[in-house]
């Protein structure tokens, strides 16, 4: 069949075949009906339709049974509700009050590049190395057309998928659910991995079995959130890091999401992911067409670690668009753990003189320099510098800290409002608000109606001004409740939440095209919109609030199940720490900022001397070591907390160790950045061996010390750690490799 190795999109009679580097996703059509026939491990070729099990179905033709068979039991590429099929469906078309759709093929197109979507982030990819194929439903009582769309790139592992609703049935229809992605697989013992949590506690992977029903992932707070992020992995039971297999999906969006998957009553997994249909109700009129955003699926038959490399290298170079992505970014000091809402110019710039010292490249002026913003009672909205704490405004303090000899960065709020600012005095409808009910506040604030054009131009206007009057080039934009009360002047209820996203993407897309080399740095009180929705438009996101250093290994490394790590905003904060009151040492805390993006969070100018070393080799490292965080491909060798597994250690639920322990190795395996971070101190234990992975083995890699390996000893016996004292001690090698 002419497609053995070739990446491509191929045909045969009523299937499809996608073929990327390893896996395969192959679609067949039955009776009219497209089905998911397998998605996995690369098939040299177009599978039997055995496992669709048409002649189980009596409906099929041939045979006279009963259609309701059929659809309750056929793996359907896009499953809908109200006519049969019962599982987790896809679509929900409400028409003349009836609910119910049934969808056939009626065209294929399979064309070179990447489709697009009007007001939603996507992947992209060129004419070159992308293939699409959209796949072209039809309802059989003409209500709408369904276009899914099956995106492949080039030397990636990785499938994106969507689907547009177009209304062909001559009169407005409403849709009740629109998701983006449906996948089925057999139940063969399966794991669910989630990421779950809640503020300060983020993206903590948790692992189960999948029992009968459904199980999900989801978000109704209007932002994609702390509690649960758009991304589910289906494993094998046995996966460990490096054996088994893993499907992987997430969501390219902000706001509410669902990401379900349920084991039927004959023992298949169906896997959907796409907007959460809570609150959804969208008004199509005839002949529009409603996008859904795109999902993200990554197959790995070498394990978990494996699957999320794949994710990495997606992201990084068919996500994140920002120039920053590759670069040196900027060593940071954030002013707000240092100072919270207490500071001034002077303090600004007693910091700024500070940190210069050793090598830290921008200051970040955080919340509280705009309105009367003294505490969080007030002030968003007014985004006019505060003359008491900046006499000469933002332009005079990036002037002032560029004489230092450091850039300025800035933090804004945008889509806020608090109650008491001259903002909400002016427009109270501008808050989403439900009529004749007081709108819940948190933290003492309200969410703007960002539904609505003249509430955007503000915004825009009040953060793209500062921008161009004081040249800034560094924005933490944050956002730090989640929506309620979902109420407009203009939007219908059902529409709000996703429209609210529309606007906020159209927001970010103004600014990163006015301003192209800004560094944005997305923040949604730590980690609440950490999605690849927001990573088309900033580089990096602001990880957790929580920045305590072994609190956030388990933060971290369950957001790298999917994220790369060098999107990921991690700093450096003093001790006892803020949130948690542990104290960790220094050194500790910059290799686990090292991980990240790097910076530093505290008042710099109360750092002894003898730290202020310390914190000038770190600034160094990042200069030396930033570009394999940035660039290389990453592995979790060992975890304490983590019920992901270990390398060389495949025991079901992981191995519950004493130490955390990852690696960063070059693309080309010539260099390796390892760290080895014990959690807890305990007497009488030997120093931990840790087995590296990813490397060459016929290559000898020398330690800066000047110890040398081979390739082979590092992978099979491992690498001896230093020993280590007290909670919270590490150390990091790096290897770079030489020709034996
Ligand atoms: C929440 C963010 O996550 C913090 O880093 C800080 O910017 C505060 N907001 C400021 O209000």
């Amino acid at each position: 069949m002419g497609c053995e190795v070739e990446f491509g999109i191929y045909v045969e009679e009523n299937m499809i075949l996608l073929q990327t580097e390893s896996t395969s996703y192959v679609i067949a059509v039955s009776d009219g009906y497209p089905g998911n026939l397998y998605y996995g491990e690369r098939l040299e070729g177009f599978p039997s339709r055995d496992s669709l099990r048409e002649s189980e179905y009596s409906y099929l033709k041939g045979n006279n049974g009963e259609k309701c068979t059929f659809m309750d039991g056929f793996p359907f590429e896009y499953g809908v509700t109200g006519t049969g099929d019962f599982k987790s469906s896809c679509l929900e078309v409400i028409s003349s009050g009836f609910t119910g759709c049934e969808l056939k093929y009626k065209d294929h197109r399979i064309y070179k590049g990447k489709n697009k979507k009007s007001g939603l982030p996507t992947a992209y990819g060129n004419e070159e190395d992308t293939m699409t194929l959209a796949l072209i439903l039809e309802d059989t009582a003409g209500l709408v057309e369904i276009t899914l769309f099956y995106s492949i790139f080039r030397g990636m592992d990785v499938i994106v998928k969507s689907a547009d609703v177009r209304n062909i049935s001559g009169a407005p229809i409403k849709l009740g659910k629109v998701l983006s992605s449906s996948v089925e697989f057999g139940y063969d013992g399966q794991d669910i991995i989630t990421l779950n949590g809640s503020w300060a506690r983020e993206h903590i992977a948790e692992r189960r079995p999948i029992g009968y029903g459904r199980v999900s992932a989801a978000s109704t707070r209007g932002i994609s959130s702390h509690q649960e992020n758009p991304f589910i992995a289906i494993v094998s039971g046995n996966a460990t890091e490096t054996e088994g297999e893993a499907f992987g999906t997430a969501l390219i969006y902000s706001g509410n999401f669902l990401a379900e998957v349920e084991r039927t009553q004959h023992d298949t997994l169906r896997a959907v992911i796409g907007i959460n249909p809570y609150g959804f109700e969208w008004t199509l009129e005839d002949g529009e067409i409603f996008e859904s955003p795109e999902a993200v699926l990554v197959w790995s038959s070498e394990g978990i670690g494996e699957m999320s490399r794949r994710f990495h290298d997606y992201i990084r170079e068919h996500l994140i668009r920002s120039g920053y992505l590759y670069k040196d970014r900027p060593v940071i000091i954030n002013n707000w753990e240092a100072t919270y809402f207490d500071f001034n110019e002077d303090k600004l710039l007693e910091i700024a003189r500070r940190a210069k010292d050793v090598g830290i490249e921008m200051l970040v002026m955080d919340d509280g320099w705009f309105g009367k913003r003294y505490d969080d009672t007030t002030s968003l909205g007014d985004w006019k510098p505060n003359p008491e704490r900046l006499p000469d405004g933002v332009k005079g303090l990036k002037e002032k800290i560029n004489a230092i000899g450091l850039d300025l960065g800035i933090w804004f709020e945008p889509e806020m409002v608090s109650p008491d600012s001259n903002l909400y005095r002016a427009h109270p409808d501008w808050a989403l608000q439900i009529p004749g009910r007081e709108p819940a506040l948190a933290r003492t604030q309200y969410v703007l109606d960002i539904t609505r054009k003249e509430v955007r131009e503000y915004i825009y206007e009040s953060v793209a001004s500062i921008l161009r009057e004081s040249d800034i080039r560094y924005v933490k934009w944050d956002m730090n409740r989640p929506l309620t009360d979902i109420g407009s002047r203009v939007t219908r209820p059902g529409e709000i939440y996703h429209r609210y996203i529309l606007g906020l993407y159209e927001l970010m897309d103004r600014l990163t095209t006015e301003f192209p080399d800004l560094l944005l740095e997305n923040c949604s009180s730590g980690g609440g919109r950490f999605d690849m929705g927001m990573l088309c438009y900033s580089p990096q996101i602001w990880c957790s609030d929580n920045t305590d250093a072994v609190a956030r290994l388990d933060i971290q490394e369950g957001t790298t199940l999917v994220y790369p790590p060098s999107a990921m905003g991690a700093h450096v904060s003093v001790c006892p720490n803020h949130l948690v009151g542990r104290t960790t040492d220094l050194r500790t805390r910059g290799y686990v900022a090292l991980a990240g993006t790097f910076g530093y969070e505290l008042d710099i100018t109360k750092v002894s001397d003898e730290d202020m070393e310390i914190v000038r080799e770190q600034v160094s490292d990042y200069k030396r070591f930033g570009h394999l965080v940035r660039e290389g491909d990453y592995y979790r060798l060992a975890s304490a907390g983590s019920v992901l597994c270990s390398a060389g250690n495949p025991v079901k639920g992981g191995r519950i160790g004493r130490s955390y322990a990852w690696s960063f190795v070059s693309k080309d395996k010539s260099e390796v950045l390892l760290t080895y971070i014990q959690k807890t101190g305990e007497a009488n234990v030997r120093p931990e061996i840790i087995k590296l992975a990813g490397i060459d083995r016929s290559k000898r890699y020398r330690l800066d010390d000047g110890r040398s390996y081979t390739g082979d000893e590092l992978m099979n016996i491992g690498f001896v750690t230093d020993r280590q004292r007290g909670d919270g001690s590490g150390s990091i090698y790096h290897f770079t490799a030489e020709e034996v």
